[in-house]
């Protein structure tokens, strides 16, 4: 199949290509910067600017466009990601829709749930739309936003778990493992907070799938193993050589790392991979060392 892919040269992306390219698909890469891209094809689009976008598509006449676009690298990361959720969506969507794109398949995540019910959620969990920070506030708004533009064209939402491996943020050699070797990222009250981790190449492999998939809607392509922070941080640390994480009240951690990680270390839910399981026939293949 003729499959684009925007955000080929992100750390999903990177994953991705070789996979589709292995599997037999011609793949074309959408991407800002064509230096360093392995594909069949490249083409250069702004994902903000609609009508680069709309020649890009046009040209790649892909059967299947792949949305892989974050900017949690810039330095205003909520905000450019946000807008990437909302406005980039929407020219991928225009421009799929005027070439004639069968499928549009594209990335959300699968920690945006309100801290209610189950502490294992499925798809159906409502969104926290309503979070109290209005920076969480505005990414599960736009989050929604993306969501809501792929269902409207009949498209497949791969909600990943917190992405480990190479490049990521919870990599061996990354930011937070440097933080927590250093003692330098504590545990925020009673650690009851839940997260799904999902390895960079289960995601490509959901992406490959979902491409061999007739299946739309929404899937959570999360791990097993959802964990709560009192066992995973600490594990973490260890595993990286830190010290057992010092246990603080979660308000203090809230000053301290921002609510987003407080959430995600006291109520954050975690994410029931059931439905992409049985549906798409996709299963992960690795498990993080550090909730073994
Ligand atoms: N589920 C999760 O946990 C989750 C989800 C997303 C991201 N992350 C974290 O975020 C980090 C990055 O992961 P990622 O693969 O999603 O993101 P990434 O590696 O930053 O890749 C983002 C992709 O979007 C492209 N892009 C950004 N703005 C664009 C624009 N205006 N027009 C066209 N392309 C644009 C980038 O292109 P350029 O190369 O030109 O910048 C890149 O190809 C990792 O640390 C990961 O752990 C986590």
């Amino acid at each position: 199949m003729r499959i684009a892919v925007a955000g080929a040269t992100g750390v999903v992306g990177r994953a991705l290509v070789p996979v589709l390219r292995a599997a037999g698909h011609h793949v074309t890469a959408l991407v800002r910067d064509p230096a360093s891209v392995d594909a069949d094809a490249v083409l250069t689009a702004d994902a903000l600017d609609p009508s680069a976008v709309r020649a890009a598509v046009a040209a790649a006449r892909p059967e299947i466009l792949v949305h892989q676009l974050s900017a949690l690298r810039s330095p205003t990361a909520f905000e450019s990601t946000a807008r990437l959720r909302r406005e980039g969506t929407a020219s991928l969507i225009a421009a799929a829709r005027e070439a004639g794109v069968r499928r549009v398949i594209a990335q959300s995540i699968a920690f945006a749930h309100a801290p209610v019910g189950a502490l294992v959620v499925d798809e159906d969990a409502p969104l926290y739309l309503d979070a109290p920070d209005p920076g969480w506030a505005m990414t599960v708004g736009a989050v929604a936003d993306l969501e809501r533009q792929v269902l409207s064209v009949g498209g497949t939402v791969l909600r990943y778990g917190a992405l480990y491996g190479t490049g990521t943020q919870y990599s061996l050699d990354g930011p937070f493992a440097t933080a927590l070797t250093r003692g330098r990222y504590p545990l925020a009250g009673d650690g009851a907070g839940m997260t799904s981790f999902l390895h960079v190449s289960d995601a490509a492999q959901a992406v490959a799938a979902a491409v061999e998939s007739a299946a739309t809607g929404v899937f959570h392509i999360t791990d097993d193993h959802p964990v709560p922070a009192s066992s995973w941080l600490p594990s973490f640390a260890a595993r990286v050589g830190g010290p057992p994480p010092r246990v603080l009240p979660a308000p203090m951690v809230e000053r301290m790392l921002g609510w987003p990680a407080a959430h995600q270390m006291t109520a954050q839910r975690g994410a029931a991979n059931t439905r992409a399981r049985a549906t798409l026939g996709w299963h992960p293949s690795r498990v993080p060392e550090w909730t073994t």
